[in-house]
């Protein structure tokens, strides 16, 4: 029986390997985390995240041929595969400090691999990391291999949180990078015959490391480019009176441009698309193209600057003054079907809005009151290291209500600001919320989902990302 072990229980390291276990019952899955609170959490009802399907295949699973432990040592010296799929976060400070990848809790797992292994292993990158990270990994291993030969290989994973287990079922794609010698190239055959439990073979891409390791950096850099791109326009479209939405469907129809990824909103969110650009520039910068860096960038400056437009729309529209009015906040995860708040606009919003001495009233079906709180009082960066936590900051705790229900927290709002494009938001009774509302009742729609029209028939002032703003708006000062 071929034993896998994946060094790393979060967001990437779960999912797959309840995935790879489900579709190969003949192999052995063990997950493995310094993190005891995640691996009970894994072991019991309440898994740690929240993905939908996950549940069940966990269950299935379970003690039969998926195991989590915290003996990360055991595991990884039984293993014949190892996964590490631990955070890459961008660092804090020193060198490259706000830009470039911290490899801090990699290069202390490749450390770890080296340390306890016995036999031969096959050392697959899971996590995003910057191109030629295997080089540094190989080295830590063969100055420390006592005779042990390793392959690293690159798969990095394109799985999007919310459809994390449909996209694992049906990837578009499977990529496997390794050496071009005889060793790597037998590695890379044996992780693909994992993979082809399930994933059709014209499906699975075989490359060099560094293609692998580069196109999943160039992978979150397009895609972060598109909603960039649409949200730029989206600007546009409110200062001429062209609607995004039309925009975006008319251009993507041509069959070179394409429908998929083009929708406006208050900014993209999550833990990986500003986090890899950053990478992703501050390699530029590092290989001497500087006009390269700048351009990618430019995709991290127009998110900034959509989120702070958002703002300034709210704070503009209400006469310039949100201080001391209750404004509801629909939404904080980063995007429906997931409780995850890494890097969501809506941070950005709410401490813009909290700076301007709003009071903050917030509702998400999947974020628990700590996370926000958490979040909130939090610095830039910080989130994904958990050693410079911040103590919650008394004005944020006072300033900042949770609630557990869209209707608590409209009650007697002045606004409403949706930042995540639950379902459950589009059904409201938006009647019966109007009329526990201040009046005059804004809706700030940061992800076009409310039926702006029905909503002004009830009486709400609504703005809609990148469409034609209505009479109330066009009269308040210009955004900038
Ligand atoms: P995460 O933060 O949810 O999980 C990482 C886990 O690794 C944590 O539970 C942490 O305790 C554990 N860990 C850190 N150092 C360790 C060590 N030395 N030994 C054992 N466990 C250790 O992160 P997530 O979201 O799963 O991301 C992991 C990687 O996958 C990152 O590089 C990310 O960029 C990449 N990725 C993330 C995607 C996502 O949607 N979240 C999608 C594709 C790639």
């Amino acid at each position: 029986m071929v034993k896998i072990c994946c060094i790393g229980a979060g967001y990437v390291g779960g999912p797959t390997m309840a995935v790879i276990a489900l579709k190969c019952p003949h192999i052995e899955v063990v997950v493995v985390d310094i993190s005891v609170p995640r691996i009970t959490a894994w072991n019991s009802d309440q898994l740690p995240i929240y993905e939908p399907g996950l549940e069940d295949i966990v269950k299935q699973c379970r003690g039969k041929n998926l195991f989590f432990s915290t003996d990360v040592e055991k595991h990884v010296a039984e293993a014949d595969i190892i996964f590490v799929s631990v955070n890459t976060p961008t660092k804090t400070r020193g060198l490259g400090a706000g830009k470039a990848a911290d490899l801090t809790y990699w290069e202390s797992a490749a450390r770890m691999i080296a340390d306890v292994s016995k036999s031969n292993k096959i050392v697959v990158e899971k996590s995003t990391v910057p191109v030629k990270t295997a080089e540094a990994i190989e080295k830590i291993l063969m100055h420390n291999s006592k005779g042990i030969e390793y392959q690293i290989l690159s798969n990095p994973e394109f799985l999007a949180e919310g459809t994390a287990i449909d996209d694992l079922f049906k990837p578009d794609r499977v990529l496997i990078g390794g050496r071009e010698t005889p060793g790597g190239q037998k590695a890379i055959q044996a992780l693909k015959a994992v993979y082809a439990n399930w994933v059709p073979e014209d499906r699975i891409i075989c490359t060099n490391l560094w293609s692998a390791e580069l196109s999943k950096l160039a992978a979150n850099a397009f895609l972060a480019q598109r909603i960039s791109s649409v949200n730029a326009m989206s600007a546009l479209c409110e200062a001429t009176g062209a609607d995004v939405a039309e925009v975006a469907h008319a251009i993507g129809r041509d069959t070179r441009i394409g429908s998929k990824f083009l929708n406006s909103s208050v900014g993209f969110g999550g833990s990986c698309f500003q986090k890899d650009i950053l990478n992703l520039v501050y390699i530029c910068e590092c290989n001497g193209l500087p006009e390269v860096a700048t351009y990618w960038k430019q995709v991290i400056k127009i998110n900034d600057y959509q989120k702070s437009r958002f703002v300034n729309r709210v704070v503009s529209s209400m006469f310039n003054t949100v201080s001391g009015k209750k404004v509801a906040v629909l939404g904080f995860a980063f995007k429906k079907d997931t409780g995850d708040t890494r890097e969501t606009p809506a941070i950005d919003v709410c401490n813009g809005l909290l700076g301007d001495k709003a009071l903050v009233s917030i509702y998400d079906p999947q974020v628990t009151e700590e996370q926000i709180q958490r979040d909130l009082s939090m610095k830039k960066f910080d989130w994904d290291h958990p050693i410079h936590l911040q103590p919650m900051s008394p004005t944020a705790v006072k300033q900042v209500s949770v609630v557990w229900d869209a209707y608590e927290a409209t009650k007697d709002s002045h606004a409403i600001c949706i930042l995540t494009e639950w379902d459950e938001f589009k059904n409201l009774d938006y009647k019966r919320i109007y009329d526990n509302m201040q009046k005059p009742a804004f809706v700030f729609d940061g992800r076009n989902i409310v039926n702006a029209e029905k909503l002004r028939e009830i009486g709400f002032i609504v703005y809609s990302i990148g469409k034609p703003l209505d009479g109330w708006l066009k009269d308040m000062p210009a955004v900038a």
